[in-house]
């Protein structure tokens, strides 16, 4: 029979209780509420920039030694109302979740996959660690949870996603070889107590949860297969459940034997409490390569509770590539007159073009980004183009990442006149006093690009904020 979800952390955890170092901490961890931690966007304000944005508020932000550009708030830092998060400066997400993306150490160039993206805190580190060039296929079995990925994208404004919709165990073989997998699976969510103060998502015992442990190894295994010989592959949860983590990884080793091992990492981690992993479980001992995976309790380090290994994939064969060809381009004339518009120039999108239209929008990539045959893929690049308007509009995503640069036809507001802009508040300005002609308008606050507006014969300036963003922004602390 199946457990009934728990509140009681005590009752739930007893299954675990022999092997928790320091139970009285645990729990009175586990009643706790998680510190608010983030990351700056690299190329925007930097992590200066955004700890000195809450530190006006009155929340001094504390740098985290382990992660990068990462910084650990108050519980109560309002990050998510604050205007600097739509505008792309930073981006949300738990401390130990940071874990993986950093393990994978993806360089520039490189092909990485995202198993189980959505909805992409971890494809926007790897997309932003690897400067926008090569390319992150971000995929998800759930199309209703990639709404989510792709605002990520167009806020941080990533270039080199791909995203795809496809269960991860059945990844077609052709879109690799890639340098390195990432394997963030959908897991029964132990470590995550301290989000909702509730049981787990799943059952903890019983036939599902059996299901559920095949599953996880058969995602394993297919991001192994994927992988060249030579790469890389995380496996992470964010449970405490040894049958999800370390007996997931024992399978793993037992089958693929020389052509796997796991790459003993903590070295790399300063600052971050490491715990061992479990080596025993119910009356069996774990392959001695388990001992290398990396298991994270919530007291370790005051977080959710984690369990990440890298697996370097050493023999075996790489698969072969049934990519297409090379996207097709748009003449570079086309981005060109809305980058002088803006008193930009080509350099100010580096290496990346602008791929012909497959939409309403034409999307912005670099040059390698090449997709496979299979799975299809559902969006590449960064919608950066309305072709559907006349003249072609720049995208809210293209304004956030090119507008701190811009010198022509750029307003930048007071905070008022900012939210105004976020609640779609149509205003005048007197075109001959502002210097701004008939056209589209970036606004800034600060400095810091919020998005586009047009601009009318007489004065009349409409803001394009998208509606969408503007419900859920809601005020954003302006
Ligand atoms: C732990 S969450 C991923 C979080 C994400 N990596 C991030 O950092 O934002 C697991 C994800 O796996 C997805 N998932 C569940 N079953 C899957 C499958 N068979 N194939 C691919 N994705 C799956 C879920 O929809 C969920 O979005």
């Amino acid at each position: 029979m199946e457990a009934q979800p728990q509140t009681d952390p005590e009752q739930y955890f007893q299954r675990y209780r022999a092997l928790i170092p320091d139970w009285d901490s645990f729990l009175d961890c586990l009643q706790r509420p998680l510190p608010t931690t983030l990351w700056a966007h690299p190329e925007r304000q930097g992590v200066d920039g955004v700890a000195g944005l809450f530190d006006e508020l009155g929340f001094r932000a504390e740098a985290l030694d382990w992660a990068d550009n990462a910084l650990r708030l108050h519980a109560d830092a309002p990050a998510g109302a604050h205007w600097g998060f739509m505008a792309g400066l930073f981006q949300i997400q738990e401390e130990i979740a940071m874990l993986p993306a950093q393990l994978i150490a993806a360089q520039p160039g490189e092909r990485v996959l995202d198993l189980c993206a959505a909805p992409g805190n971890k494809t926007a580190q790897l997309s932003l660690a690897m400067a926008n060039q090569g390319t992150v296929y971000a995929n998800d079995v759930r199309r209703e949870r990639l709404g989510a990925l792709r605002q990520t994208i167009k806020r941080l404004g990533l270039r080199n996603v791909v995203t795809t919709v496809q269960p991860a165990e059945e990844y077609p073989l052709g879109a690799g070889p890639f340098d390195a997998v990432l394997v963030d699976a959908p897991c029964s969510g132990e470590g995550t107590w301290r989000k909702g103060g509730a049981a787990p998502k799943l059952p903890s015992e019983g036939a599902r949860r059996e299901g559920l442990m095949r599953r996880q190894q058969r995602m394993l295994e297919r991001g192994l297969g994927v992988a060249r010989v030579g790469g890389r592959v995380v496996y992470a949860t964010c449970t405490l459940s040894p049958d999800e983590n370390e007996a997931v990884i024992d399978a793993v080793l037992r089958r693929w034997g020389e052509q796997v091992r796991v790459r003993p990492v903590r070295h790399q981690l300063n600052g971050l409490k490491i715990s061992d992993p479990i080596t025993h479980w119910r009356g069996e001992r774990f392959h001695a390569g388990v001992q290398d995976c990396l298991r994270l309790w919530p007291h370790d380090n005051d977080t959710g509770g984690f369990f990440a290994a890298v697996i370097d994939k050493t023999g075996g064969n790489s698969p072969r590539p049934d990519w297409l060809d090379r996207p097709e381009r748009e003449p570079p004339e086309r981005l060109g007159a809305i980058l002088q518009r803006f008193g930009l120039d080509e350099a100010a999108v580096g290496q990346a073009e602008l791929l012909a239209p497959t939409s309403r929008y034409a999307h912005l990539a670099p040059p390698e980004l090449i997709p496979s045959r299979r799975p299809v893929a559902d969006a590449m690049g960064l919608p950066a183009v309305g072709v559907q308007a006349n003249p072609d509009k720049p995208t809210t995503a293209l304004a956030l990442s090119l507008g701190a640069a811009a010198t022509d036809n750029v307003l930048d507001v007071p905070a008022q006149e900012a939210r105004a802009f976020l609640d779609r508040e149509p205003r005048r300005i007197e075109p001959e006093r502002s210097g701004i002609s008939p056209g589209y308008v970036i606004i800034r606050h600060r400095g810091v690009p919020l998005g586009v507006a047009r601009l009318y014969q007489g004065g009349a300036l409409e803001s394009l904020y998208p509606g969408r963003w503007s419900r859920a922004s809601g005020r954003r602390g302006l």
